[in-house]
């Protein structure tokens, strides 16, 4: 079943890039080096999710607690941001694949926020695939930035207290018009949400894998696609 697809696939897909550190632990390399193979493994998944019709990948990149690992693997993963974005701008035009962000991008360093603003701005009018990055995201942080904003309409009268409803919350996430995930892959056997898409993942459909995400291949993301088809999604109802 590895080989082929089945036909009902998610139309947004997210996918926690989690395990590189043991994978470099497990062949005595530093953690930055699992990094790597991390990135070049984004790269490698990103295409082939695109290939095969995905309408909406999200991969977190980078979460709102990873400022707290030591300041050399932070340093590394800010190199890597920089290397894949700068390609990124290149390898994903045949792809026609338009990236955005989600998270409080303003924490990185300035060179690394340039190449953030301008792979948007070439994103604009791509008609394929879209790829969020969540870089510095965290799904309570969002929550309460969203909430800040309608506060403040409520505040100025644009927006009535009634007026606050899954609707406008969902509409100030930054993820805002783009359909909730139906389908989230966490390689690597660890069993969290992580702060990951915690309102848009309501209703989305978990697979587990206890694969590290630099081994992660695209057989594996065909087996998670199958186990999803064959679920069903009663969304509360029976
Ligand atoms: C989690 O593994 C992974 C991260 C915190 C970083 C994810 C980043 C990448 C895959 C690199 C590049 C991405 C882009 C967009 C270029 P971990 O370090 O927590 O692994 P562990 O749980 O085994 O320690």
């Amino acid at each position: 079943m590895g080989e082929t697809l089945p036909q009902k696939l998610p139309v947004h897909l997210g996918i926690i890039m989690d395990g590189n550190g043991r994978w470099a632990k497990r062949r005595g390399l530093p953690r930055s080096a699992g990094h790597a193979a991390g990135a070049a493994n984004f790269k490698k998944i990103t295409r082939y999710c695109a290939s095969i019709g995905i309408r909406y990948l999200t991969v977190y990149a980078f979460s709102t607690e990873n400022w707290t690992r030591p300041a050399e693997e932070v340093s590394a993963l800010m190199v890597l941001f920089r290397q894949y974005l700068d390609e990124a701008l290149r390898d994903f035009r045949d792809d026609e694949i338009a990236v955005r962000f989600l998270g409080d991008v303003s924490a990185f360093p300035k060179k690394l926020q340039e190449l953030i603003r301008e792979t948007e701005e070439i994103s604009v009018g791509r008609t394929g695939m879209v790829l969020n990055i969540a870089m510095n995201y965290g799904g309570r942080a969002e929550l309460t930035h969203a909430f800040r904003t309608l506060a403040q309409k409520v505040k100025d009268g644009s927006l009535a207290p009634e007026e606050v409803t899954e609707e406008t919350i969902s509409s100030a996430l930054y993820t805002a018009g783009q359909p909730d995930p139906d389908l989230i892959i966490r390689p690597s056997g660890e069993h969290r949400t992580s702060n990951f898409l915690l309102w848009q993942s309501a209703y989305a459909e978990y697979v587990v894998m206890d694969i590290l995400w630099p081994d992660f291949r695209p057989e594996d993301l065909n087996a998670a696609l199958w186990e999803y088809a064959n679920r069903s999604r009663r969304f509360g109802g029976v």
